[in-house]
């Protein structure tokens, strides 16, 4: 069966949109699970389905995770117990879906398990080597018993568990608590003993369950999380009755359904989000909808935010470096996802990096917290066994920023100096308290912090450089100029260690051909906790291209016992043009654009067909899919904005959504409830003097609807 024909197979058989994420998978092969920009049926499909929201891959409302006991009080004190023993901490291994998808086959798996011996990864702790969908035949055999496909697994998947056992690893397979798995292959429905005893005669270690192809029909009065619940936890008991350990997994990707709060009694772990790519967005999204549940994880039973994403394409190494950051904040499963065989020395790096691992692996089980949010500048605690504190340090955005905290913030007790140890460089500082880095665009920085034990002469102290780059206005995460504007650019050199630092001095460098004018202050000496501060005023100059600069201070300063010491931070600039004349938006780039399904289309509507509302066709303009969100800069050169708004006719009707235009962060137009019985909304609005134009185009109920939303013919009127 080639690709293609197991996606039609599968489009046909399924009757959940969930098959939109499997068909993506299984058609896209090798590494690009990633761009969803094939078929989407949720337009036509979540109006017909009776369950459509929940059951989407991107049904992902934080009201899913209502009733989440606080998790700063709650960390680490979950009260379930998984009776089988197992996973006291995360599990360590690797997973072929995201790479492979249906591409799996015993040489697959046997490959990988060498792989993970001979780069390290089975040294650094990881153990599992999971196969997932489309390893089975697709018939049980004459006595009911499931069998592997003998095209990809030769001679059956015992032989394969037998290998990877000789190199001391496990091996993990997957199967499917409904009728059939989610790419169509026989599921274990019906027959839960009988698959459980043959997946262990054949020495399987560790099973994920999957959730597609539910005979909801069968359980009539039940909710769809009490038939989780009770399928669930009939498996895991046919698991239990082989006598053999095996890690029970629970893919069930629904976060409506809250499998956190009935899963920690029945299995090792369970899915906190829905199926998700290797884009920076997405990885975020996982992290932000786990940030609720850290209650509910602990030794035994574990939150999973999905499969690593780290060495695939999409992701840069500092996004990787970060994605395992948070992934072991998160005490989550460690599964590599990336094709062990033929990966860099770089990712095998971030991969087996045993200070990382070990904040992962941290017997005490308690999952991080967020401690604060301030736009794009997250920092996440963890508490460890032995009383120190994990902190993460995260630039979610896509400009340089200084994150900080303090150790008394993170929850450690009062000390005269504490150890501070970058997980990633290896170095160690001291702090009288205070905690901060300038953090690169999209990256985190991953600190170990303890009361110091013992002195600190020699330990070097501290130290950290902010640069302020304005927002573009007040309270925006935007910096923004334009050529040949100047901007004033404040900066800060701090001495967070115990000691006094001499000589202290501070300089602002920008990009070559720019200028910068300032003094450059100086200090004799720093104490604990001292400050030195500059101002520059910098100019953009004539004609620069847009693009995204960096502005970097730098401090020199001397410690104690003669020590040279310096630091630097950055500050990043976006340089823009205006727009002039009288534009529509779709022939200006977006700053920024996030839409709730793929990409905003420009000028053609989902299905590749004219932006149409009510019978009139726009030849410029936007398709988005509710929730989304549009930003421009305008640079204080426009005066007003006009728009037609309404749904596309290629709607099904199931939208219900409510446009909103801000200027400057402040709202200037509101549509209310727009659906496709709305008659075409006409907006128009002054922007004088403003630099930002954002549209946003949300739920108009609150809930998803995947409203198929135009923003038809939008024009600025700017000066020339
Ligand atoms: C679902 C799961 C994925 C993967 C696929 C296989 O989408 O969430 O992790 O197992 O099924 O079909």
């Amino acid at each position: 069966m080639t690709p293609l024909d197991i996606a039609v197979k599968a489009r046909a058989l399924f009757t959940r949109s969930h098959v939109a994420v499997v068909v993506i998978a299984v058609v896209a092969g090798v590494g690009a699970f990633s761009a969803p920009a094939l078929a989407r049926p949720a337009p036509a499909s979540a109006s017909a389905s009776a369950r459509p929201a929940a059951v989407s891959p991107h049904a992902t409302s934080s009201g899913a995770v209502a009733g989440a006991p606080d998790g700063a009080s709650a960390a680490g004190t979950a009260s379930a117990v998984t009776p089988n023993g197992l996973a006291a901490t995360p599990p360590l291994g690797w997973n072929d879906w995201y790479s492979f998808g249906c591409n799996v086959s015993a040489s697959l798996i046997e490959q990988t398990a060498k792989a993970m011996v001979t780069s390290g990864m089975k040294a650094a702790g990881y153990q599992y080597v999971n196969i997932d969908d489309c390893w089975l035949d697709s018939q049980r055999a004459a006595d009911g018993s499931l069998q592997a496909d003998p095209a990809k697994f030769p001679g059956g998947i015992k032989p394969v568990a037998d290998y990877v056992h000789s190199l001391g690893l496990k091996l993990g397979i997957y199967e499917d608590v409904g009728t059939e798995t989610c790419a169509g292959y026989p599921g274990t429905y019906g027959h839960y003993q009988q698959d459980a005893k043959t997946l262990a005669s054949w020495g399987i270690d560790f099973i994920k369950m999957d959730w597609c192809n539910v005979p909801f029909g069968d359980f009539p009065g039940l909710t769809e999380q009490q038939v989780a619940e009770k399928l669930y936890t009939e498996f895991g008991q046919a698991l239990k009755a082989t006598g053999r350990p095996i890690f029970y997994s629970i893919c069930e990707w629904d976060p409506s359904l809250q499998p956190w709060t009935w899963a920690p009694k029945i299995a090792n772990m369970w899915r906190s989000n829905n199926d998700y790519g290797d884009t920076w967005s997405q990885v975020l999204g996982n992290l932000d909808q786990e940030a609720p549940l850290s209650g509910y994880a602990g030794p035994g039973h574990w939150n999973d935010p999905d499969i690593l994403q780290i060495g695939r394409s999409g992701l840069t190494t500092s996004e990787d470096q970060a994605q395992m950051s948070m992934w072991s904040m998160l005490s989550a499963p460690l599964l590599a996802g990336n094709d062990l065989r033929s990966m860099t020395p770089a990712i095998r790096d971030i991969l087996t990096n045993r200070a990382v691992i070990a904040i992962d692996q941290d017997p005490l089980g308690a999952e991080a917290t967020r401690l604060s949010q301030q736009g794009n500048a997250d920092v996440w605690v963890k508490r460890l066994a032995n009383g120190d504190r994990a902190i993460m340090l995260l630039n979610r955005g896509s400009t340089p920023l200084n994150v900080s905290t303090t150790a008394k913030a993170a929850g450690l007790p009062a000390a005269g100096a504490y150890s501070v140890r970058n997980l990633w460089t290896n170095a160690v500082t001291e702090s009288a308290g205070g905690i901060a880095a300038s953090v690169p665009p999209n990256s985190a920085v991953l600190l170990r912090v303890a009361p110091l034990r013992g002195s600190v002469a020699g330990v070097p102290p501290l130290t950290d450089v902010a640069v302020s780059v304005p927002a573009v206005y007040p309270g925006s995460t935007y910096q923004i100029a334009g050529a040949g504007q100047t901007i004033t650019v404040p900066a800060t050199f701090r001495n967070d260690g115990r000691t006094a630092v001499t000589g202290a001095r501070l300089t602002l460098t920008a990009p070559s051909g720019w200028a910068v004018s300032g003094p450059e202050p100086s200090s004799p000496a720093l104490g604990s906790g001292g400050e030195l501060s500059g101002t520059w005023q910098v100019t953009v100059p004539a004609g620069t291209p847009a693009g995204t600069y960096t502005l970097t201070a730098n401090a020199s300063y001397g410690w104690t016992g003669g020590h040279a010491g310096s630091a630097s931070g950055d500050g990043g600039l976006q340089v823009e043009v205006p727009p002039s004349g009288s534009p529509y938006l779709d022939t200006l780039s977006w700053l920024s654009a996030t839409n709730g399904y793929g990409p905003v289309l420009i000028d053609k509507n989902y299905y590749g067909g004219p932006l149409t509302i009510h019978g009139v066709t726009y030849a410029h303009g936007f398709w988005t899919n509710s929730p989304a969100d549009l930003t421009f800069y305008l640079g204080g050169n426009c005066t007003s904005f006009t728009t037609d708004l309404g749904l596309d006719d290629s709607d099904a009707g199931q939208g219900a959504v409510d446009y909103k235009i801000y200027a400057d962060g402040t709202q200037v137009f509101d549509s209310g409830v727009v659906t496709n019985s709305t008659p075409t909304v006409h907006a128009s609005v002054s922007v004088s003097g403003d630099q930002i134009l954002e549209i946003v185009v949300a739920e108009g109920n609150g809930t998803p609807t995947y409203g198929n939303a135009d923003i038809a013919a939008p024009q600025l009127t700017c000066a020339s």
